[in-house]
Protein backbone atom coordinates (compact mmCIF):
# COMPACT_ATOMS: atom_id res chain seq x y z
CA UNK A 1 0.00 0.00 0.00
CA UNK A 2 2.59 2.35 1.20
CA UNK A 3 4.60 1.54 -1.98
CA UNK A 4 1.90 2.25 -4.31
CA UNK A 5 1.09 5.73 -2.84
CA UNK A 6 4.76 6.49 -2.98
CA UNK A 7 4.56 5.80 -6.73
CA UNK A 8 1.45 7.57 -7.23
CA UNK A 9 2.87 10.90 -5.76
CA UNK A 10 6.42 10.56 -7.61
CA UNK A 11 4.07 10.30 -10.53
CA UNK A 12 2.17 13.41 -9.57
CA UNK A 13 5.73 15.45 -9.21
CA UNK A 14 6.90 14.06 -12.64
CA UNK A 15 3.80 15.50 -14.49
CA UNK A 16 3.40 18.76 -12.52
CA UNK A 17 7.35 19.08 -13.58
CA UNK A 18 6.25 18.66 -17.24
CA UNK A 19 3.70 21.07 -17.73
CA UNK A 20 5.59 23.49 -15.98
CA UNK A 21 8.40 23.18 -18.76
CA UNK A 22 5.98 23.24 -21.05
CA UNK A 23 3.94 26.47 -20.22
CA UNK A 24 7.13 28.03 -19.48
CA UNK A 25 8.16 27.49 -23.31
CA UNK A 26 5.11 29.14 -24.25
CA UNK A 27 5.42 32.21 -22.09
CA UNK A 28 9.07 32.92 -23.22
CA UNK A 29 9.34 35.56 -26.01
CA UNK A 30 10.57 34.05 -29.51
CA UNK A 31 14.22 33.87 -29.18
CA UNK A 32 14.57 33.41 -32.66
CA UNK A 33 11.35 35.09 -34.47
CA UNK A 34 10.49 34.43 -37.69
CA UNK A 35 11.34 37.94 -39.25
CA UNK A 36 12.94 41.01 -37.70
CA UNK A 37 10.45 43.78 -38.75
CA UNK A 38 11.02 47.77 -38.34
CA UNK A 39 7.83 49.75 -39.02
CA UNK A 40 7.47 53.25 -38.84
CA UNK A 41 4.01 54.52 -37.66
CA UNK A 42 2.88 58.05 -39.06
CA UNK A 43 1.34 58.92 -35.08
CA UNK A 44 -2.09 58.39 -33.29
CA UNK A 45 -4.28 61.26 -35.28
CA UNK A 46 -7.26 59.53 -35.83
CA UNK A 47 -9.39 55.79 -34.77
CA UNK A 48 -8.08 54.67 -38.78
CA UNK A 49 -4.09 55.30 -37.29
CA UNK A 50 -4.63 53.72 -33.97
CA UNK A 51 -6.79 50.96 -35.34
CA UNK A 52 -3.97 50.35 -37.96
CA UNK A 53 -0.99 50.14 -35.35
CA UNK A 54 -3.35 48.07 -33.13
CA UNK A 55 -3.77 45.30 -35.99
CA UNK A 56 0.06 45.30 -37.18
CA UNK A 57 0.73 44.65 -33.50
CA UNK A 58 -1.78 41.68 -33.47
CA UNK A 59 -0.62 40.49 -36.47
CA UNK A 60 2.96 40.46 -35.86
CA UNK A 61 2.00 38.43 -32.87
CA UNK A 62 0.09 35.71 -35.15
CA UNK A 63 3.14 35.61 -37.48
CA UNK A 64 6.14 35.16 -35.22
CA UNK A 65 7.40 38.50 -36.02
CA UNK A 66 9.14 40.41 -34.07
CA UNK A 67 8.39 44.22 -34.48
CA UNK A 68 10.21 47.30 -33.66
CA UNK A 69 7.75 49.84 -33.91
CA UNK A 70 8.10 53.56 -33.58
CA UNK A 71 5.70 56.37 -33.48
CA UNK A 72 6.64 59.51 -35.55
CA UNK A 73 4.21 61.82 -34.36
CA UNK A 74 3.49 63.31 -37.21
CA UNK A 75 6.75 64.18 -37.67
CA UNK A 76 8.85 63.34 -41.28
CA UNK A 77 12.08 63.87 -39.92
CA UNK A 78 11.25 61.44 -36.59
CA UNK A 79 9.92 58.81 -39.53
CA UNK A 80 13.64 58.91 -41.24
CA UNK A 81 15.34 58.75 -38.36
CA UNK A 82 13.23 55.76 -37.23
CA UNK A 83 14.57 54.32 -40.72
CA UNK A 84 18.45 55.07 -39.86
CA UNK A 85 17.78 53.54 -36.27
CA UNK A 86 16.23 50.39 -38.41
CA UNK A 87 19.17 50.16 -41.01
CA UNK A 88 21.36 50.47 -37.99
CA UNK A 89 19.73 47.39 -35.97
CA UNK A 90 20.22 45.30 -38.87
CA UNK A 91 16.09 44.52 -39.41
CA UNK A 92 15.16 41.80 -41.87
CA UNK A 93 12.84 44.29 -43.12
CA UNK A 94 11.58 47.95 -43.27
CA UNK A 95 8.43 48.69 -43.41
CA UNK A 96 6.57 52.52 -42.99
CA UNK A 97 3.69 54.79 -43.92
CA UNK A 98 4.89 57.59 -45.53
CA UNK A 99 3.01 60.75 -43.41
CA UNK A 100 3.56 62.88 -47.14
CA UNK A 101 5.00 61.54 -50.63
CA UNK A 102 8.07 63.82 -50.90
CA UNK A 103 11.80 63.55 -49.67
CA UNK A 104 12.30 59.91 -48.98
CA UNK A 105 15.06 59.35 -51.76
CA UNK A 106 18.02 59.60 -49.47
CA UNK A 107 17.02 57.44 -46.82
CA UNK A 108 15.63 54.40 -48.49
CA UNK A 109 19.07 54.65 -50.41
CA UNK A 110 21.00 53.92 -47.42
CA UNK A 111 18.25 50.83 -47.00
CA UNK A 112 18.59 49.38 -50.50
CA UNK A 113 23.00 49.87 -49.60
CA UNK A 114 22.36 47.96 -46.53
CA UNK A 115 20.59 45.36 -48.78
CA UNK A 116 17.38 45.83 -46.40
CA UNK A 117 13.86 45.58 -48.54
CA UNK A 118 11.30 48.62 -47.39
CA UNK A 119 7.43 47.80 -47.80
CA UNK A 120 5.23 50.77 -48.13
CA UNK A 121 2.36 50.54 -45.62
CA UNK A 122 -1.14 52.64 -46.26
CA UNK A 123 0.76 55.81 -48.26
CA UNK A 124 2.63 56.00 -51.11
CA UNK A 125 5.77 58.11 -51.84
CA UNK A 126 6.74 60.11 -54.94
CA UNK A 127 9.95 59.01 -56.43
CA UNK A 128 12.02 58.57 -59.67
CA UNK A 129 13.76 55.63 -58.53
CA UNK A 130 11.04 52.87 -58.42
CA UNK A 131 13.33 50.38 -57.64
CA UNK A 132 13.72 51.98 -53.60
CA UNK A 133 10.54 50.27 -52.23
CA UNK A 134 9.34 46.23 -52.98
CA UNK A 135 5.68 47.10 -52.83
CA UNK A 136 3.04 49.41 -51.66
CA UNK A 137 0.30 47.43 -49.49
CA UNK A 138 -3.03 50.21 -48.99
CA UNK A 139 -6.03 51.44 -49.67
CA UNK A 140 -7.22 52.30 -53.38
CA UNK A 141 -7.41 56.11 -52.05
CA UNK A 142 -8.52 57.11 -56.04
CA UNK A 143 -11.38 54.78 -55.90
CA UNK A 144 -12.32 55.91 -52.19
CA UNK A 145 -12.55 59.67 -53.51
CA UNK A 146 -14.52 58.04 -56.88
CA UNK A 147 -17.27 56.29 -55.27
CA UNK A 148 -17.83 59.59 -52.85
CA UNK A 149 -18.57 61.28 -55.95
CA UNK A 150 -20.49 58.73 -57.00
CA UNK A 151 -22.16 58.58 -54.36
CA UNK A 152 -23.03 62.18 -54.02
CA UNK A 153 -24.86 62.31 -57.91
CA UNK A 154 -27.26 59.62 -57.13
CA UNK A 155 -27.97 61.45 -54.00
CA UNK A 156 -28.13 64.73 -55.65
CA UNK A 157 -30.75 62.83 -58.44
CA UNK A 158 -32.30 61.58 -55.68
CA UNK A 159 -33.29 65.09 -54.30
CA UNK A 160 -33.78 66.64 -57.97
CA UNK A 161 -30.98 69.52 -57.02
CA UNK A 162 -30.25 71.81 -59.57
CA UNK A 163 -26.72 72.94 -58.13
CA UNK A 164 -24.45 71.74 -55.57
CA UNK A 165 -22.23 73.71 -53.30
CA UNK A 166 -19.91 71.67 -52.09
CA UNK A 167 -16.81 72.66 -49.50
CA UNK A 168 -14.18 69.94 -49.02
CA UNK A 169 -12.33 69.25 -46.11
CA UNK A 170 -8.79 67.40 -47.11
CA UNK A 171 -6.08 65.47 -45.43
CA UNK A 172 -2.48 66.24 -45.09
CA UNK A 173 -1.38 68.07 -48.12
CA UNK A 174 0.80 66.09 -50.05
CA UNK A 175 -0.17 62.60 -48.43
CA UNK A 176 -1.31 59.98 -50.37
CA UNK A 177 -4.82 59.87 -49.42
CA UNK A 178 -5.24 63.61 -49.90
CA UNK A 179 -4.27 63.59 -53.69
CA UNK A 180 -5.96 60.68 -54.36
CA UNK A 181 -9.18 60.79 -52.83
CA UNK A 182 -9.27 64.45 -54.23
CA UNK A 183 -8.78 63.88 -57.66
CA UNK A 184 -11.11 60.63 -57.62
CA UNK A 185 -14.06 62.77 -56.05
CA UNK A 186 -13.33 65.21 -58.97
CA UNK A 187 -13.30 63.08 -61.57
CA UNK A 188 -16.53 61.21 -60.48
CA UNK A 189 -18.38 64.86 -60.46
CA UNK A 190 -16.48 66.21 -63.26
CA UNK A 191 -19.13 65.20 -66.04
CA UNK A 192 -22.03 66.71 -63.60
CA UNK A 193 -22.40 70.69 -64.97
CA UNK A 194 -24.73 71.14 -61.47
CA UNK A 195 -21.58 70.28 -59.12
CA UNK A 196 -18.79 72.92 -57.77
CA UNK A 197 -16.18 72.90 -55.60
CA UNK A 198 -16.85 76.10 -53.77
CA UNK A 199 -13.66 76.13 -51.37
CA UNK A 200 -11.13 72.82 -50.74
CA UNK A 201 -9.34 73.18 -47.00
CA UNK A 202 -6.22 71.63 -45.80
CA UNK A 203 -8.02 69.39 -42.28
CA UNK A 204 -4.90 67.41 -41.37
CA UNK A 205 -7.05 64.60 -40.64
CA UNK A 206 -7.06 65.82 -37.72
CA UNK A 207 -10.76 66.12 -35.44
CA UNK A 208 -9.54 69.67 -33.93
CA UNK A 209 -8.73 70.99 -37.94
CA UNK A 210 -12.00 69.62 -39.02
CA UNK A 211 -13.90 71.81 -36.26
CA UNK A 212 -11.83 74.94 -37.01
CA UNK A 213 -12.09 74.58 -40.77
CA UNK A 214 -16.37 74.00 -40.56
CA UNK A 215 -16.29 77.11 -38.14
CA UNK A 216 -14.83 78.86 -41.33
CA UNK A 217 -16.12 77.83 -43.97
CA UNK A 218 -19.61 78.36 -41.96
CA UNK A 219 -18.80 82.15 -41.75
CA UNK A 220 -17.69 82.38 -45.10
CA UNK A 221 -20.46 80.63 -47.17
CA UNK A 222 -22.91 79.65 -44.08
CA UNK A 223 -26.28 78.05 -45.93
CA UNK A 224 -24.86 78.42 -49.33
CA UNK A 225 -23.43 74.77 -48.19
CA UNK A 226 -24.89 71.69 -49.59
CA UNK A 227 -22.39 68.83 -49.04
CA UNK A 228 -19.49 68.23 -46.86
CA UNK A 229 -16.84 66.41 -48.22
CA UNK A 230 -14.39 65.50 -45.48
CA UNK A 231 -11.15 63.28 -46.23
CA UNK A 232 -11.84 61.07 -42.50
CA UNK A 233 -14.01 60.55 -40.10
CA UNK A 234 -11.85 62.22 -37.50
CA UNK A 235 -12.37 65.61 -39.20
CA UNK A 236 -16.40 65.11 -40.30
CA UNK A 237 -16.47 64.56 -36.48
CA UNK A 238 -14.65 67.76 -35.45
CA UNK A 239 -17.07 69.68 -38.09
CA UNK A 240 -20.63 67.82 -37.09
CA UNK A 241 -20.89 70.09 -34.09
CA UNK A 242 -19.80 73.19 -35.72
CA UNK A 243 -22.77 72.76 -38.12
CA UNK A 244 -25.02 72.10 -35.56
CA UNK A 245 -24.10 75.00 -33.64
CA UNK A 246 -24.19 77.30 -36.75
CA UNK A 247 -27.95 76.21 -37.05
CA UNK A 248 -27.63 73.46 -39.78
CA UNK A 249 -28.73 69.81 -39.56
CA UNK A 250 -25.78 67.63 -40.34
CA UNK A 251 -27.08 64.96 -42.93
CA UNK A 252 -30.52 67.21 -43.63
CA UNK A 253 -29.63 70.78 -44.62
CA UNK A 254 -26.10 69.72 -45.39
CA UNK A 255 -25.39 66.46 -47.21
CA UNK A 256 -22.37 65.26 -45.56
CA UNK A 257 -19.83 62.28 -47.14
CA UNK A 258 -16.64 61.27 -45.02
CA UNK A 259 -13.95 57.98 -45.61
CA UNK A 260 -13.13 56.00 -43.14
CA UNK A 261 -16.05 53.57 -41.65
CA UNK A 262 -14.33 53.83 -38.23
CA UNK A 263 -17.76 52.94 -34.99
CA UNK A 264 -17.82 56.22 -34.69
CA UNK A 265 -18.44 57.29 -38.33
CA UNK A 266 -20.71 54.43 -38.57
CA UNK A 267 -22.83 55.25 -35.66
CA UNK A 268 -23.35 59.02 -36.42
CA UNK A 269 -24.84 57.78 -40.06
CA UNK A 270 -26.79 55.39 -37.98
CA UNK A 271 -28.43 58.55 -36.55
CA UNK A 272 -28.88 60.41 -39.96
CA UNK A 273 -26.52 62.87 -39.17
CA UNK A 274 -23.81 61.64 -41.97
CA UNK A 275 -25.07 60.66 -45.00
CA UNK A 276 -22.19 58.44 -46.70
CA UNK A 277 -18.83 57.02 -45.08
CA UNK A 278 -16.54 54.98 -47.84
CA UNK A 279 -14.62 52.50 -46.07
CA UNK A 280 -10.82 52.59 -46.14
CA UNK A 281 -9.49 49.75 -43.80
CA UNK A 282 -6.36 49.76 -41.62
CA UNK A 283 -6.38 45.91 -41.12
CA UNK A 284 -3.42 45.71 -42.99
CA UNK A 285 -1.10 43.72 -40.57
CA UNK A 286 -2.04 39.94 -42.14
CA UNK A 287 -0.58 41.38 -45.23
CA UNK A 288 1.92 43.42 -44.19
CA UNK A 289 3.37 40.07 -42.13
CA UNK A 290 3.04 37.64 -44.93
CA UNK A 291 4.57 40.31 -47.44
CA UNK A 292 7.52 40.63 -45.29
CA UNK A 293 7.97 37.14 -44.65
CA UNK A 294 8.21 36.31 -48.36
CA UNK A 295 10.69 38.93 -49.27
CA UNK A 296 12.62 37.25 -46.00
CA UNK A 297 12.81 34.06 -47.29
CA UNK A 298 13.70 35.49 -51.36
CA UNK A 299 10.54 35.20 -52.86
CA UNK A 300 8.44 37.49 -55.12
CA UNK A 301 5.88 39.76 -54.38
CA UNK A 302 3.41 41.70 -56.03
CA UNK A 303 3.94 45.32 -56.33
CA UNK A 304 0.64 46.95 -55.16
CA UNK A 305 -1.59 45.52 -53.21
CA UNK A 306 -5.24 46.43 -52.33
CA UNK A 307 -7.57 45.31 -49.36
CA UNK A 308 -11.18 44.87 -50.44
CA UNK A 309 -13.89 47.99 -49.66
CA UNK A 310 -16.78 49.22 -49.22
CA UNK A 311 -19.58 52.20 -49.12
CA UNK A 312 -21.99 52.65 -46.17
CA UNK A 313 -24.81 55.09 -47.18
CA UNK A 314 -27.92 56.28 -46.27
CA UNK A 315 -29.07 53.84 -49.44
CA UNK A 316 -28.78 51.28 -47.24
CA UNK A 317 -30.65 49.82 -43.98
CA UNK A 318 -28.18 50.74 -41.56
CA UNK A 319 -29.37 49.01 -38.69
CA UNK A 320 -27.60 45.81 -40.67
CA UNK A 321 -23.77 47.25 -40.84
CA UNK A 322 -21.79 44.93 -38.68
CA UNK A 323 -19.94 46.71 -35.79
CA UNK A 324 -16.73 47.91 -36.68
CA UNK A 325 -13.63 47.16 -34.75
CA UNK A 326 -12.23 50.12 -35.21
O1 LIG B 1 -3.83 57.14 -44.77
C1 LIG B 1 -5.10 56.77 -44.31
C2 LIG B 1 -5.73 57.94 -43.63
O2 LIG B 1 -4.91 58.38 -42.57
C3 LIG B 1 -7.08 57.68 -43.00
O3 LIG B 1 -8.15 57.97 -43.81
C4 LIG B 1 -7.04 58.67 -41.88
O4 LIG B 1 -8.08 58.57 -40.96
C5 LIG B 1 -5.68 58.47 -41.39
O5 LIG B 1 -5.26 59.35 -40.47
Amino acid sequence: MKIRRFFFIIMNIIAMVLLMSCSKDTDQPDKDPALLLGFSQIGSESAWRIGNTHDIEQAAEKHGVSLMLENANQKQENQIAAIRRFIAYKVDVIAFSPIVEDGWDNVLKEAKMAGIPVILVDRAISTENDDLTSCLIGADFYKEGYMAGEYLIRKANSLNMEQVNIVEITGTTNSTPMRQRQAGFMDAIAGDPRMKVTESIDGDFLKSRGAENMRHLLEKYGGDIDVVFSHNDEMTLGALPEIEKAGFMPGKDMIIISIDGGQEAIDVLKEGKINCVVECTPKLGNLLMETALKLKAGESVQSLIHPEEQVFSDEQDTSKIAPRDY
